[in-house]
């Protein structure tokens, strides 16, 4: 047999020949569907170290993430504690709607109302009430602070009862006998904050030795907010730090929540109250909604998208889940900024199995992108992410990452720990299983509010072991992003996309891929 011959005329062209740009590598490979364990990345000249790798994210009006990752709207992942790590390490929470409309309002406020530099309301005392009121107060609401501002009717500045003086052995004496007076306490007026309020806050701080908490007046000596010295040092760490939080402009963290699209008893979609929701979740300070469900290229949830869209102008709109390029332009014809890519690929999902149906993950994002680009939208890699080297692989063809399985076990997630056999686990569950969708996630598969079992479940109900806090799990895939993106020669996710070069592997590739033929002692995460 005569073996063609390639004569390449130089080391660029051999190397292109092997290891191949999207375009003529996802293309060339048409009709088989490839997911992330089936490729594997070529490193190029780099003139970029890790360390300096730049991953921000534009995903939507408003919507500008550090870190590409944002945390699934499932109900044993996001709602306010991982949304609020999330914020803080620079991705995005969206919290599930497995929960009463109600609490998830609640859920949005505790993230939006989480260490901002100024708290707008801040717990206030009057002097008529006793030290024991106060005490009550505390014991009650589970402060963790003793310092009250003290106030009249009217929110006119009387004065500030110190932490001292809130003691079990003061709590016949009143309020006003123990409070500094008005003249002895230190205010700023909200005209003088100026356009970084931060850094006037700390630079008072430090002006004035001993004071921890800065209240803010207005003409009228009205008290309109505080802040605190540990708020402060906290915020002005984290701007030396690599790690930026993910902020609005008002500085208070980003948060996202989830819908699903509800229908009325004759199976229309019910915008007034999907609306009346939406509209109360902005009200709370929500930065983005995401029409979430398993299948978004539905005449439903087109009409949600499409009604939220002509509501509220200036909302960035998540929606989904689509694998087609179809999918892609109707969901941003309808109005989305956003659209989640991913169909049967999580870990939990037996979609698949169960309908027959779903594309491998890096395939459907290839497509996707495609449309995304043509469509003047962005698309987030939702589901089957296993290990730092996928976030790598589909951050070279989406804006930002979607993870469950990853971050289910950390403290933060919902839900209790078990404890089997001397090992902890946290529950883990599809919200396609028979459990999420009886408590409330069966419209996101298109069933009736009732599920029975005949309603064939595309989930699983599993467990995760504990794994650490979500601070470190966030820093070990940032670490390995930013490892790829150094053996890319990329030093910002435009350069990761434009730079990927692919082969596939085969099952030895990949076995030669992990740790092998070892005993091995200790894992590398
Ligand atoms: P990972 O792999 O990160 O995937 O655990 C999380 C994503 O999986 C999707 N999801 C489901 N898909 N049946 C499905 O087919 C389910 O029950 C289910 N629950 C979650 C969802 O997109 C999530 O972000």
């Amino acid at each position: 047999m005569k073996v063609p011959t390639i004569a390449p005329s130089s080391s660029q062209e051999l190397d292109s020949f092997f290891y191949q740009p999207a375009d003529s590598f996802f293309r060339g490979n048409s009709g088989l569907s490839l997911t992330y364990d089936d490729v594997t990345l070529a490193t190029l000249y780099s003139e970029i170290l890790p360390k300096d790798a730049n991953f921000e994210t534009h995903l939507g009006k408003g919507l500008f993430l550090h870190l590409p990752i944002v945390s699934a709207d499932m109900d044993t992942v996001t709602e306010s504690r991982m949304a609020i790590a999330l914020a803080l390490n620079g991705g995005l929470g969206l919290i599930h709607y497995n929960m009463p409309a109600r609490q998830q309002l609640s859920e949005v406020s505790r993230v939006k109302n989480h260490i901002h530099g100024l708290i707008r309301e801040p717990i206030k005392v009057h002097p008529d009430q006793c030290i024991g009121d106060v005490l009550g107060l505390i014991e009650e609401k589970k402060f963790s602070f003793s310092t009250f501002p003290v106030v009249d009717k009217d929110d006119i500045l009387l004065g500030l009862l110190p932490g001292h003086c809130v003691r079990p052995r003061f709590a016949n004496r009143g309020v006003g006998e123990a409070m500094i007076k008005r003249d002895g306490v230190l205010t700023i007026r909200e005209s003088e904050l100026g356009d970084d309020p931060i850094q006037r806050a700390d630079r008072f701080f430090t002006e004035h030795i001993g004071i921890h908490k800065l209240l803010v007046v207005d003409a009228e000596d009205r008290l309109k907010g505080l802040f605190t010295l540990s708020d402060i040092e906290r915020i002005s760490q984290e701007r030396s730090l690599q790690t930026k939080p993910a902020r609005d402009t008002k500085f208070r963290l980003l948060c996202g929540a989830a819908v699903s699209a509800p229908r009325k008893a004759d199976g229309a979609i019910d915008k007034d109250q999907l609306l009346a929701h939406v509209e109360a979740l902005v009200d709370r300070g929500l930065d983005a909604v995401a029409v979430s469900t398993a299948h978004g290229h539905t005449l439903g949830v087109g009409e949600a998208v499409k009604a939220i869209r002509s509501a509220l102008p200036d909302l960035t709109i998540i929606a989904g889940n689509v694998t087609s390029a179809a999918g892609v332009e109707f969901l941003a014809k309808s109005g989305a900024n956003t659209v989640k890519v991913g169909q049967g690929p999580g870990s939990i999902c037996t979609t698949r199995v169960v309908a027959g149906v779903g594309i491998p993950q890096l395939t459907a994002l290839y497509v996707c992108s495609q449309a995304a680009h043509a469509n003047g939208v962005t698309i987030l890699a939702d589901g089957g992410i296993t290990k730092s080297g996928d976030v790598v692989k589909a951050l070279t063809l989406a804006d930002a990452v979607v993870c469950g399985s990853l971050l289910a076990g950390c403290p933060e997630a919902p839900g209790q720990i078990l404890e089997i056999n001397g090992k902890f686990y946290k529950q883990y569950r599809g919200m396609g299983s028979h459990a999420a969708m009886k408590a409330g996630s069966a419209a996101r598969y298109g069933h009736a509010r009732e599920i029975s079992q005949k309603s064939a479940a595309e989930g699983v109900e599993a467990l995760k072991e504990v794994s650490a806090p979500a601070d470190t799990v966030l820093a070990q895939l940032a670490g390995g992003l930013q490892s790829g993106m150094g053996y890319l020669g990329a030093g910002n996710l435009s350069d990761l996309r434009s730079n990927a070069r692919y082969t596939r592997i085969t099952p030895a590739g990949l076995r030669e891929s992990a740790p092998h033929d070892i005993i091995e002692v200790k894992t590398g995460g």
